[in-house]
């Protein structure tokens, strides 16, 4: 019996295996709000099998974006637009639908990166960014200015609103984004926030904000549907964020309520040295999981059904999240039932396509 194609609770949220689309931007939004592009990537994805899909970092409010062209839920527009393509996803699909929701900080008002990916100018369309403290990413960046007190309240707000459309949009989850460089995480490593006020310095200081807009989250999102948290677990820099403060975080976000942790790594320093191997996260996830009692996704070149099949076996993660893999074979779910010997859903339009050598991979039940 395959693990990975066993069910699994993220609190009341029923998952029918353990494989979750990893958040991937498109960077392919007109003023924040989704175009056909995302009709055509979701719907596609939406057919998947995987158990789980997970929308690309969805920006809180326009500076929060990390390029012009990101996927916003901060206007009417923005939620109408989603409306729509959830509405055409759900008639054919019955898959669980999550959302990432984020702030770029000081990483905003950047291109996209088939367009390079740098900091774009202020006469270009760009915006001023804000972070904890006024340092830059690259030493070439205008530094983000340092959100003060009503900063603060306005970003945490803006969460909350998101989280308020977001319900209303049914989305079945929600996942703050405190990772890979992000406003959140920011806050969260001591290379990014040098503030001498009460959200900066110490441990429990560098984590009251992040800890803040998860409240606020949690609060404005019905409390049956989950809320988790993705994490990099380490800055992969000398003096930087680690797993230790990464486990100190999640027993944090565990007594508040997070539905899970989900284990990726980086994006926060140019500086960072990443060790890149297959599973080459599932060694933190592993720890996180060791040391927290918190459900735990694992991410990061897990790209064959074997492997994601001993991730889950192994104790490394609870569930496992694929980004990349599952763009370059959005079928991956049917091909590792089939590796697997498991069943997984597929469109009863599709049905036909079963190959002979896999007779019961698709669940026909209508
Ligand atoms: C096209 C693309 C877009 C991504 N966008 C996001 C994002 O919106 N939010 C996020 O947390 N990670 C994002 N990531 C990172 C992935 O979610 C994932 O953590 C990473 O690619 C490692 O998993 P993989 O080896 O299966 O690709 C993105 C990755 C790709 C390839």
């Amino acid at each position: 019996m395959s693990k990975l194609f066993s069910s699994y609770k993220i609190g009341p949220l029923e998952l029918s295996n353990r494989i979750i689309i990893a958040p991937m931007c498109q960077y392919s939004a007109e003023e924040g709000s989704a175009t056909d592009w995302h009709l055509i990537h979701l719907g596609n994805l939406a057919l998947s099998g995987a158990g789980l899909l997970i929308l690309e970092a969805t920006a809180v409010s326009p500076e929060a974006r990390i390029s012009p062209a990101d996927l916003g839920l901060y206007s009417d527009a923005n939620e109408e637009a989603l409306a729509r393509m959830l509405a055409t996803i759900r008639r054919h699909s019955d898959i669980p639908v999550g959302m990432q929701i984020s702030h770029a900080g000081r990483k905003a008002s950047t291109a996209p990166p088939w367009d390079g990916g740098g900091q774009v100018g202020l006469e270009s369309g760009g915006w001023q960014t804000e972070g904890p403290s006024a340092l830059p990413y690259a030493g070439t960046d205008r530094p983000p200015i340092q959100l003060d007190t009503a900063g603060l309240a306005r970003v945490r707000d803006a969460f909350a609103h998101t989280a308020r459309r977001a319900a209303r949009l049914g989305l079945d989850m929600l996942e703050l984004h405190a990772a890979h460089g992000y406003l959140l995480h920011q806050f969260l490593s001591p290379l990014s926030n040098q503030r001498d006020d009460q959200y900066g310095g110490s441990l429990e200081n560098r984590m009251r904000f992040p800890l803040e807009v998860f409240d606020a989250v949690r609060a404005a999102f019905p409390s049956d549907r989950p809320v988790g948290v993705r994490i990099s677990a380490t800055d992969w820099v000398e003096g930087g964020w680690d797993v230790d403060q990464s486990v100190a975080f999640s027993h944090a976000l565990a007594a508040r309520g997070s539905a899970y942790v989900h284990v990726s790594s980086g994006g926060l320093s140019a500086q960072q040295k990443i060790e890149v191997g297959p599973g080459y996260q599932l060694a933190f996830a592993r720890e996180i999981k060791r040391q927290v009692a918190v459900p735990v996704i694992g991410v990061g070149m897990i790209t064959t059904p074997e492997q994601a099949e001993s991730a889950i076996r192994d104790g490394s993660a609870d569930l496992v999240a694929l980004a990349r893999g599952i763009l370059y074979d959005p079928r991956w779910p049917w091909h590792a039932a089939a590796a697997l010997g498991a069943q997984v859903k597929a469109p009863k339009q599709y049905w036909r396509s079963q190959p002979a050598a896999y007779k019961g991979l698709f669940q026909t039940d209508k």
